[in-house]
């Protein structure tokens, strides 16, 4: 069981997730950021301090945002498992779902 990072996080990037992830596994990208399906272990610490409510348990995602849960684990189909955000620096691109949103659609 995992935490999804959706839409609502879309060029707001408020950050204050990943003060609250104890193994630093929220990783940067241009316009929004993204938890690692594999370095996380769902101590839920992240979802109530996003003010933009847009961290979801991964079973409590909105239907209209599911997408975000495949898009996370795709982002790291590359990068593989670094093992922290901090040491590894943001990531280079967007999923291709980024593309899609905006701050003010759903
Ligand atoms: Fe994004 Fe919310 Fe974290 S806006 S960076 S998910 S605190
Ligand atoms: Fe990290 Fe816990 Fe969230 S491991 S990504 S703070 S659920």
């Amino acid at each position: 069981m995992t935490y999804v990072i959706a839409q609502p996080c879309v060029d707001i990037k408020d950050r204050a997730c990943i003060e609250e992830c104890p193994v630093d596994c929220i990783y940067e990208g241009p316009r929004m950021l993204y938890i690692h399906p594999d370095e996380c272990v769902g101590c839920g610490a992240c979802e109530p301090v996003c003010p933009v409510e847009a961290v979801f348990h991964e079973d409590d995602l909105p239907q209209e945002r599911a997408v975000f849960g495949p898009a996370a684990a795709e982002v790291f189909e590359e990068a593989g498992s670094p093992g922290g955000a901090t040491a590894s620096g943001p990531l280079g691109s967007d999923h291709p779902v980024v593309g899609g949103s905006s701050p003010v659609s759903a």
